[in-house]
């Protein structure tokens, strides 16, 4: 692949796991962003975290359908997307049209103006004909209607788009936590980095005429706190951190939570992972959704995701456990006596949780009613 600056991979890269299946939909993390980053003149339309209902919802409207149509089809070696699978479609960058640096579309000012739309609105495989016999709904009943939560914050990217496009330089990969910045001084507004990022996650901001992203709540992460998004998910969906950037050093620091998920367990996958640009928010596939609609937006490994994910062991259920348990970023866990243990940056424990919740029966001598 074609992209346009050296690599510098961080050694520790900011990172999270999204669990799908237990996202309830309630907008706290979008609020608790709001509320902090962008409540002022000029971020009206401004939705850094946003969750939006698959598959017709988009913020902005439709930004995956369209770019996965300008792309074309894409495949994976093997058709039904096992891991290992390699991919032979063109990534945004191999597809770049003479002249620039990679595929990409500038939304249309409406087309930002409805962060709902189609909320909890259900798509159907045909009613009349009852389910389709050759999805396999992965244990689950089969549901001939579906939708599901998308939760979406800027990816941090490993080549992210946006930082290759803008031709004032202003946007730049944080070394020490691959955070990804667009500097404020240097931005002129060209809005390159909207038009090129496939997750179009940079915004516009009309009072100031420049653009702002996701900054990763990079002060709060400075401190060893997980950014607001994270920290104020009702679901217990999320769990952010760092880990490292490549597989033989995960492999090696597997005692990291993320590492341990994306790296060891293999569970939690990027999203559109064809794009190309290597995305660090990562996600655990939701079980009861037709498997062509998740190859095609978590790409190959999620029949293997879907199976360690259904068929747990006592130590994956307890990384799982850690989620939403404290707002201090976990560095290491470990597994100690039916409890999960979570350790910060100074090794020193912060939280420990039961795996199993203890099951405690009223005496009668308590009860109120006979
Ligand atoms: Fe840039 Fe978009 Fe990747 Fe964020 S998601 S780093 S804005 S390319
Ligand atoms: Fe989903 Fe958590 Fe956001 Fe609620 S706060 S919408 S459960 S990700
Ligand atoms: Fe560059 Fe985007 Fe600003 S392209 S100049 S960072 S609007």
């Amino acid at each position: 692949m074609d992209y346009p600056y050296e690599e510098a991979r961080p050694k520790r890269q900011y990172a999270a796991v999204f669990n799908v299946n237990k996202c309830i939909g309630c907008q706290t993390c979008t609020m608790s962003c709001k509320s902090t980053w962008t409540y002022s003149k000029g971020q009206e339309h401004m939705w850094w975290n946003n969750v939006e209902t698959k598959p017709y919802g988009g913020y902005p409207q439709f930004w995956d359908h369209k770019l996965l149509e300008k792309l074309g089809p894409n495949k994976w070696s093997s058709a039904t997307g096992q891991n290992g699978s390699v991919y032979s479609g063109k990534t945004i960058f191999e597809a770049a049209p003479i002249g620039e640096v990679a595929l990409g579309y500038l939304p249309e000012d409406k087309e930002w103006q409805s962060p709902n739309i189609y909320e909890d609105t259900p798509t159907t495989t045909d009613p009349d004909k009852g389910p389709d016999e050759s999805v396999d709904l992965v244990n689950l009943p089969a549901h001939t209607t579906w939708f599901f939560y998308l939760q979406r914050i800027c990816n941090h990217c490993t080549h992210p788009a946006c930082l290759a496009a803008c031709p004032r330089k202003a946007i730049y990969k944080r070394q020490e936590d691959g955070i990804v910045l667009i500097d404020q001084n240097r931005c002129r507004g060209y809005r390159k980095c909207i038009e090129l990022c496939p997750y179009k996650k940079p915004m516009y901001n009309l009072a100031t005429r420049i653009s702002e992203k996701c900054i990763g709540c990079y002060p709060r992460v400075e401190q060893g706190i997980e950014a607001r998004c994270m920290a104020a998910c009702v679901g217990k969906i999320r769990l952010q951190g760092l880990k490292n950037s490549l597989p033989e050093e995960a492999e090696a620091n597997a005692e990291n939570p993320l590492n341990y998920l994306i790296h060891i367990k293999k569970i939690a996958l990027p999203l559109y992972p064809q794009y190309g640009t290597e995305p660090n928010i990562y996600y655990i596939p939701p079980r009861w959704i037709p498997k062509q609609f998740l190859y095609q937006m978590f790409g190959p490994g999620v029949d293997e995701a879907l199976k360690v994910y259904s068929n747990m062991d006592e130590e994956l259920l307890g990384v799982l456990s850690l989620f939403r348990s404290t707002q201090k970023i976990l560095e290491k866990f470990n597994i100690n006596s039916n409890q999960a243990v979570g350790y910060d940056a100074k090794g020193q424990e912060v939280i420990r949780v039961p795996i199993d919740e203890p099951v405690i029966v009223r005496p009668p001598k308590y009860h109120n009613t006979s």
